[in-house]
């Protein structure tokens, strides 16, 4: 990631030094760019009174200078740390909008005093309620005017549903959608000008929040970067609870210890690792491996690194789709390769907090709900209540198309949280939907899997593909899924492969230890000979 600067700052430093150098007279009157930096300060400091927004409440508006480890006292204590790092001059405005008598979202907008006219849009994770304050020091470091909501409630958690319709309401549309049009309206108050492009950019919850404004919204954005889409919800839901109904807990015959999960792993790079023509610990294409874990099961005399014929059962179910009772797919496979991380979040013998708090408080409005008795009738019930269209899998996006949105969507093949596959099966869904080939969908709507990625972050392969803050190794559109979207929508250059970045020892400043250019859907890459570390060694087919 850039460092900070203080671009304004420095160059004030420099105009004042020359006269007093060559004169050895202090100049008292403030140069330009002095002038043009109080001038946002003075700007920012008035915008609250001139704002009319219906519905809400404009709570403060700060400068924030470039290179601030801004504090956050009010983040909730579920969010992370009550402090973000923003590396450029920002006007900080947040606010309440109400979104019912008994709902609403406290939001933010952050817009940068190196505009460039671009208005930017961020999601949310999880259940939750969290402000994502790092793409928004992010964005607004590369120009963007960037707004962040609450999604309706504060914290990682979901007891805000309860008895609160409203509330999911925000959580499954609203939210988002009201932050947009607030957010552009500050926008152009702030500026005196309207923006000129809008972008989304958001994983998880947060790809879900962008199929959702590309399904429902049309109008919000010219371009939707959603990754790792948390669609089909409350079939994902559903799907993350069924593991704790495999493993039991840890004292049961069923659970497989954490520490034979990296047995497992090197079982399936065994297995599968060479699919792809290399075996370098990284599979490319996961949907092609067919896992069979029976050969770990023990041998006789044999008690350690192997599994019982009870266990090698339990991760045969983990591997395998989801159905109801009458055959329907809920929610396919968890794809071989994230086993070591999933073993920490949904084989670890706990329930999975989030299906328990989607349940209790958004499907059934019962506290005491078991997670343990989760079944294929809670899970058709789950579907079929599918509160505020949460599922967010309608298949149609000629809206998008028609209006010139684009939409680039991305999944990490190493994914702990949301299975991989279910992003082709979206993808498909809207092929079909629509009849439109591949080809054709590449007119507005993209998706590539980026191998060796985890969930929206990190893992063992190539995963910066400029995404977030922390996974940003280049500005270059070839290497920077957010640039990449800039140059589609306003250049029309549409991406081919995205490249990511692996770094030595996975530590940015140690440097690049390779690249690979990871493939648009349907294609998949395969090593073609020479330096596997080089892009060029490896072919999408
Ligand atoms: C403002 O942003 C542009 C890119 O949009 C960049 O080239 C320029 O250096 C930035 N200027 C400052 C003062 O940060
Ligand atoms: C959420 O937190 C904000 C402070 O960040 C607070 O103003 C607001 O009242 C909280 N909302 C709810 C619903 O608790
Ligand atoms: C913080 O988040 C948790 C989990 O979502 C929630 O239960 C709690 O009420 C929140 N606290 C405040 C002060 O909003
Ligand atoms: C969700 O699961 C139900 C069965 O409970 C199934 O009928 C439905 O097709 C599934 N929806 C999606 C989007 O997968």
């Amino acid at each position: 990631m850039r460092t900070s600067s203080h671009p304004i700052a420095n160059m004030k430093l420099q105009l004042l030094s020359l006269p007093l150098l060559t004169f050895g007279v202090v100049v008292a009157y403030p140069s330009a760019l002095e002038e043009r930096a109080d001038n946002f300060q003075s700007k920012c400091a008035a915008i609250g009174s001139k704002l009319k927004i219906k519905d809400a409440t404009v709570y403060f508006s700060q400068f924030v200078e470039g290179g601030t480890n801004l504090d956050i006292p009010d983040y909730n204590v579920t969010c992370g740390a009550p402090n973000q790092f923003v590396p450029s001059d920002i006007c900080r405005i947040g606010l309440f909008v109400a979104t019912s008598k008994r709902s609403g979202i406290n939001m933010e907008a952050w817009l940068p005093a190196n505009w460039t006219g671009r208005f930017l849009s961020t999601g949310n994770g999880g259940v939750g309620g969290c402000i994502g304050y790092d793409d928004m020091a992010y964005t607004t470091s590369l120009g963007f005017a960037s707004v962040g909501a609450n999604n309706g409630h504060n914290g990682t958690g979901g007891g805000a549903f309860y008895n609160n319709p409203d509330v999911v309401a925000d959580f499954a549309y609203r939210s988002l959608h009201t932050g947009v049009v607030v957010g552009k309206q500050i926008s152009k108050t702030f500026y005196g000008k309207d923006h000129s492009k809008s972008y989304y950019l958001g994983c998880s919850t947060g790809g879900r929040q962008g199929f959702k404004e590309a399904q429902d919204f049309p109008e919000d954005f010219d371009g939707i970067v959603a990754g790792a889409p948390a669609v089909a919800f409350n079939n994902l839901s559903s799907w993350s609870g069924v593991f704790y109904t495999y493993t039991g807990p840890p004292t049961a015959a069923t659970y497989v210890p954490t520490n034979l999960w990296p047995v497992i792993h090197a079982d399936i790079l065994k297995q599968c690792d060479s699919i792809d023509g290399y075996a370098d610990g990284i599979l490319e294409d996961p949907s092609l491996c067919k896992y069979d874990p029976t050969g770990l099961t023990c041998k006789s005399g044999q008690s350690s690194n192997c599994l019982t014929a009870t266990q090698v059962n339990t991760v045969k179910k983990i591997f395998s789709p989801v159905y109801t009772d009458d055959g329907s797919l809920v929610y396919p496979r968890m794809q071989p390769g994230s086993e070591i991380v999933a073993s920490f979040v949904y084989y670890n013998g706990q329930p999975f907090p989030y299906t328990e708090d989607w349940y209790r408080y958004a499907i059934y409005n019962d506290p005491t709900w078991d997670p343990a008795t989760l079944d294929s009738d809670d899970m058709e019930y789950a579907a079929r209540k599918n509160p505020s269209n949460i599922e967010t899998w309608k298949g149609d996006l000629s809206a998008v198309k028609k209006r010139g949105t684009k939409i680039i969507h991305y999944h990490g093949l190493m994914d702990a949280i949301i299975s991989s596959e279910n992003s082709p099966r979206y993808y498909e869904h809207v092929s079909k939907t629509m009849g439109l080939s591949p080809q054709q969908l590449d007119s507005f709507y993209r998706f590539f899997r980026i191998s060796g990625m985890g969930h929206c972050a990190g893992g063992d392969g190539a995963h910066a593909i400029g995404q977030s803050r922390s996974e940003v190794n280049s500005l270059d559109p070839s290497q920077n899924v957010l640039q990449a979207m800039v140059q589609w929508v306003e250049k029309g250059v549409a991406p081919e492969t995205i490249v990511g970045t692996r770094w030595v020892d996975d530590t940015q400043s140690l440097g690049v230890d390779y690249q690979r250019a990871h493939c648009k859907y349907p294609k998949r890459n395969v090593y073609n000979g020479g330096d596997p570390k080089k892009i060029g060694s490896w072919k999408c087919v």
